[in-house]
């Protein structure tokens, strides 16, 4: 293999594999000439509730605004803080400021990369005075349910809500129960690269509250019941039917899918194991992880070096994330300085995520590994 290109991701394989099922769905769609909502997203939303054991989920334009419009529901605005972890994908955060709220940003346990309870905890108490704090955003990064035990705990005992962020852990579990149902409100992204994703964007809110599912089906039609009586000023944001019809059609694959990459998950572990330059994903107890990435720490500031060694060996790695919300220049206003967040700063500098998804081979695998390990030994 010496001209090999390994993607850190290959879309175009699992559209291959079930070529058929995904062009009948998109004919169906075509031919019923409805394309917002309707009968497609309507059966969708009844399968991936199903399937994660949820009493309501409903279909929206994608992750983002998954979250915009719970934290839209839960009439969270002007005045009120939201706690994110620093160490996540900017919307967690940016959903926060359009909202009119005030992201408050807590630290990592530097095991899990999630949000870290005692982190949170000290956040909830010395912010109590200055500015009222509504609810906490875990992220499940990477695909492992963060501490929600813990997290459930802190937000019964100081009144907060909480919407978990699994747009990269769908079907992962916490003691049994699908992520995305634990806390108030549950937010998943279908944009392609995800577990579970669609040819598009797309996204979906879940809940086990009645009263809160109304309104996230309200918000996304721009406040209205029925049309044009509008109750809320919502936004446009429904999960379209192509994208309904297809999610549809991979559903029933999604749990091979994880089981593939539980596999790959494993296999690196075991054949990185001896590398002394690096740290594999830890693995938290009572959960699934179901590797959305496969993300190792390396240390001693060769991070990027290793990437770049790699990039030229032709094999794609990405970095998850490279620079923490709190730094970043938009939020520059907020007053956090480097330094303040340690462990979110740290994991920026080392976090590398390799080549994952469930079509990738053992052949391709080793190739990775060998190249990794050949970089240590240089
Ligand atoms: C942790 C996290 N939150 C939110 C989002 C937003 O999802 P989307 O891209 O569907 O808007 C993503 C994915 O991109 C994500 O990884």
């Amino acid at each position: 293999m010496s001209n090999v290109k390994i993607p850190i991701l290959d879309l175009t394989r699992q559209y291959q594999a079930i070529k058929g099922e995904i062009d009948r769905a998109i004919q169906r769609v075509v031919e019923s000439g409805r394309f917002i909502l309707g009968p497609e997203v309507e059966a969708f939303e009844q399968e991936i509730a199903a399937y994660l054991g949820a009493k309501h989920a409903i279909g929206v334009a994608s992750g983002t605004d998954a979250l915009y419009l719970a934290l839209k529901a839960l009439g969270i605005g002007p005045g009120d803080g939201v706690i994110v972890p620093s160490f996540t994908f900017f919307a967690t955060a940016g959903v926060v400021v359009n909202v009119g709220a005030t992201p408050i940003f807590c630290d990592i346990d530097p095991k899990t990369f999630n949000i870290d309870p005692e982190g949170l905890k000290e956040l909830v108490t010395r912010y109590a005075s200055r500015v009222t704090i509504k609810a906490v955003i875990p992220v499940h990064l990477y695909g492992q349910p963060a501490d929600m035990d813990e997290i459930m705990a802190l937000a019964e005992e100081y009144d907060l809500y909480v919407i978990e962020d699994a747009a990269q852990a769908i079907g992962a579990e916490y003691r049994g129960r699908k992520i995305g149902t634990i806390g108030h409100l549950g937010c998943l992204s279908f944009f392609p690269t995800k577990n579970l994703g669609a040819y598009g964007d797309g996204g979906l809110v879940v809940t086990n509250h009645g009263e809160l599912a109304e309104k996230v089906r309200m918000l996304r039609v721009h406040g209205s019941k029925p049309k044009y009586y509008h109750h809320m000023v919502g936004t446009n944001s429904r999960l379209d039917a192509l994208q309904a019809a297809i999610l549809r059609a991979k559903l029933p694959h999604l749990k091979e899918w994880t089981t593939a990459r539980q596999r790959i998950a494993e296999r690196y572990d075991e054949l990185l194991a001896d590398i002394p330059g690096i740290e594999r994903p830890y693995r938290a107890p009572d959960r699934s992880h179901i590797f959305h990435q496969y993300t190792i720490r390396v240390l001693n500031g060769k991070r990027d070096a290793l990437q770049n060694f790699l990039r030229e060996k032709g094999i794609a790695t990405q970095v998850y994330y490279p620079l923490p919300l709190h730094l970043q220049p938009c939020f520059r206003d907020l007053g956090y300085k480097e330094g303040d967040l340690p462990e979110s700063e740290r994991a920026s500098r080392q976090a590398l995520s390799l080549p994952m998804f469930p079509e990738l081979t053992e052949e391709e695998q080793n190739h990775v590994v060998k190249a990794i390990k050949s970089f240590f030994q240089e």
